[in-house]
């Protein structure tokens, strides 16, 4: 399947749902693509020029914060939340671990405006870069006119953002059945043991279902981010978090929205041990999930298969390589 306006195709595989983004303000163009590339790596739309979108977005740990539980923003401040995965956001139908943004073209603005990420505000972002030379030039290869505007600058990191798209894992060339997908026994069994405890709220093949739900965490004191019910204001909403991906898991901790766990390992003791009853507690997790050791591995192994390197290593997406 494919989306496509200019010269820029959005593919995605033949069995996947259809995406829940409405791609009609997108010009899906090469040229809008690129100065998106351009914006998310660059540390012009932070305060002091120190901090671009990729210091907690890296592509080789599927655009997340490698060893960070928290994340750290501008004058080395730390925010509240460990930093999200940034692929298959199309499929997405709101943002940020309690949802609290609800359109992926007005995403940007959380992080720039934010004290602890960016700290800078939308209208000193557009004269930066209606004061440089370069971006005046690529902004009007995109639309025939270099007046930079805060729209046009949410759309270029939206057509960016919206193309991180991972369906090339092992797990993906099982279901294709292509080369590279045969599958092991013990990753068989893993996906077995993973269909009938997990999926329930990871469902294949998005490894979400978008929707709000309490995983039985221990409410950390310091923090107390009781999630979703910050938003809504409802107690039916307390401790609830978005049910995040896990494709490319292998390479994004750490885990959960404050990054409490640095190993796979424990995320699995935690569903297997240490689920905390609650009035908002999943009721697929009122039952304790119970796992052998050598189901335990098993499952760990299915996990790794969800790894893209074609994803991870893909230049189109890197930090882009020019002397403009
Ligand atoms: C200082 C670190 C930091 C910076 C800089 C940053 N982010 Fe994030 N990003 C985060 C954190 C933390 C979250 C989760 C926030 C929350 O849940 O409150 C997040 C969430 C997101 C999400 C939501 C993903 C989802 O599945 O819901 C997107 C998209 C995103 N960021 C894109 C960007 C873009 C684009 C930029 C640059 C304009 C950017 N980020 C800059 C840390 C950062
Ligand atoms: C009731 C729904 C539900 C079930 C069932 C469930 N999860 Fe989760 N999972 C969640 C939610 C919600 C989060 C995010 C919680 C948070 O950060 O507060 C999460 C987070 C995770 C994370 C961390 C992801 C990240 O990016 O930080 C991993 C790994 C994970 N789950 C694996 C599993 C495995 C393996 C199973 C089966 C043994 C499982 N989950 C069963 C809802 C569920």
């Amino acid at each position: 399947m494919a989306i496509k306006h200019k010269d820029l195709f959005f593919d995605y595989p033949e069995y996947w749902p259809k995406p829940n983004y409405d791609f009609s303000k997108l010009s899906m163009s090469e040229n809008e693509f690129q100065l998106g590339r351009q914006l998310f790596y660059d540390p012009i739309l932070s305060r002091d020029n120190t901090i671009s979108c990729a210091s907690c977005h890296l592509q080789a740990t599927g655009f997340t914060h490698v060893d960070h539980d928290l994340s750290h923003g501008i004058d080395g401040r730390i925010g509240t939340r460990n930093s999200m995965t940034i692929m298959n956001l199309a499929w997405n139908t709101s943002f940020m671990w309690d949802g609290g943004v609800n359109h992926l073209e007005l995403q940007a603005l959380a992080p720039i405006s934010s004290e602890n990420e960016m700290d800078e505000t939308l209208a000193n972002v557009v004269d930066k870069l209606n004061e440089s030379k370069k971006y005046k030039s690529l902004f009007f290869q995109v639309h025939q006119d270099s007046l930079v505007t805060g729209q046009k600058t949410f759309l270029a990191l939206t057509q960016f953002v919206v193309m991180l798209n991972s369906y090339n894992s092992k797990y993906d060339k099982y279901i294709r059945k292509e080369a590279g997908g045969d599958f092991t026994e013990q990753e068989k069994n893993g996906l077995s043991i993973f269909r009938e405890n997990c999926a329930s709220c990871h469902k294949e093949p998005l490894f979400t279902i978008n929707e709000f739900k309490n995983n039985g965490l221990k409410v950390d004191t310091t923090l107390n981010d009781y999630g979703r019910m910050l938003i809504t204001q409802n107690s039916k909403d307390s401790l609830k978090f978005k049910v995040p991906t896990l494709r490319n898991i292998q390479f994004t901790a750490p885990y959960m929205h404050d990054g409490r766990f640095e190993t796979l390992q424990e995320v699995l003791d935690h569903y297997t041990a240490d689920v905390q009853e609650s009035k908002t507690l999943a009721t697929e997790l009122k039952k304790t999930i119970q796992l052998s050791h050598i189901e335990k591995v098993d499952l760990l192994v299915f996990l790794r298969t969800l790894t893209d390197k074609e994803f991870l290593f893909d230049k189109r997406f890197s930090f882009p390589n020019n002397n403009l």
